[in-house]
């Protein structure tokens, strides 16, 4: 592995196996709560005001994901799910905001601006987002009835889908992306401890926590849909399903729909980071890695998994 040059900054260390202490130091990650957080942009202090202040109410509704995993995918489908009796697919929001806008990030958008901010008023059920992995969830989520929907992913499409969204941050190569993920020290890693979190609760408190796969929902996304409308308590009618709302809703989220939406072409979250909408929607396949990981490298992250998920009946 080659020493990086990268756009975090002047001070990035070098990060040769001789010299490195750890990707996790360049790029910005601080290990807290025993996963590592990218701090630089979700300080540690936001986390600590949302476990201390939030307050769950049992209909609220919590979108959890590692990123690229298809937070945005999932954000379009709860959304359009819950709310298809206020609004039609012409007049939904999500054809003037981009996903994210809609159902907010916990970390990353409210306790970042404000400790301790008034949610209140949100019309119910409130619809919140994290990355953050289970066990620093606020207790009032899980002491409370709310819904949690987990997506996740096949680590080797998520490491090629992170590779090309931070290319506006930093010069990783795919090949070093994979070294992080070997080694748990990603944007919320490690990936095994933040999927076997959720998938367990989802075990012990099936009405409480869905587990979703990213593969699975592009594979059969009408019986998907249907399976977390659901969960989320919107089942769909027969007569919904017989007019076919359930296949307008995977159309209208699906990939090709929504980055040809305007606002995701050409808008931009108001304060985010990330410099434009468009970055969220690349390609949006399953099983892309093998045009970017040689079969080397999905193996020897395919050993790391089967050894740290050993035990468990959980596999990517
Ligand atoms: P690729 O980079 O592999 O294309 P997240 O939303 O968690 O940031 O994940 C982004 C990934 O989901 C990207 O994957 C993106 O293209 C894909 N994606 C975004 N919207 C999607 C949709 N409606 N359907 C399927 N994939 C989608």
């Amino acid at each position: 592995m080659e020493s990086k040059k990268s756009s975090l900054g002047s001070s990035t260390p070098d990060i040769s196996p001789s010299a490195a202490p750890s990707y996790a130091y360049a790029l910005g990650l601080t290990q807290f709560q025993g996963f590592w957080i990218p701090s630089r942009h979700v300080p540690t202090s936001s986390i600590i005001s949302f476990q201390k202040y939030f307050q769950a109410l049992h209909e609220d509704i919590i979108v959890v994901s590692k990123p690229k995993a298809g937070t945005t995918w999932l954000k379009a489908l709860v959304f359009t799910i819950v709310n298809r009796h206020s609004y039609t697919l012409s007049n939904t929001p999500l054809n003037s905001a981009n996903p994210h806008q809609l159902i907010p990030f916990f970390d990353v958008d409210l306790y970042k601006e404000n400790p301790n901010p008034d949610l209140s008023k949100i019309s119910s059920p409130r619809l919140f987002s994290t990355h953050l992995p289970y066990s620093m969830l606020a207790d009032s989520i899980k002491r409370s009835n709310c819904r949690i929907v987990y997506i996740t992913r096949n680590p080797f499409d998520i490491i090629v889908s992170l590779r090309h969204f931070f290319r506006f941050i930093d010069d990783w190569s795919v090949e070093d992306y994979l070294e992080m993920f070997c080694r748990g020290e990603e944007p919320y890693g490690p990936s095994w401890d933040h999927a076997l979190g959720y998938w367990n609760m989802s075990v012990e408190k099936p009405s409480n926590v869905l587990f979703m796969r990213y593969e699975e929902l592009k594979e059969d996304s009408v019986a998907q849909t249907k399976r977390l409308a659901e969960f989320l308590g919107f089942a769909f009618s027969m007569e919904e399903e017989k007019t076919g709302v359930v296949n307008q809703i995977v159309d209208f989220c699906s990939f090709n729909n929504l980055k040809d939406l305007e606002v995701n072409k050409t808008g931009k979250i108001p304060r985010s980071i990330i410099p434009s909408n468009k970055l969220f929607f690349r390609s949006g396949k399953v099983g892309d890695y093998v045009n970017h990981l040689s079969p080397a490298a999905v193996e020897r992250l395919s050993n790391i998994l089967k050894e740290k998920l050993n035990g468990s009946n959980l596999t990517f």
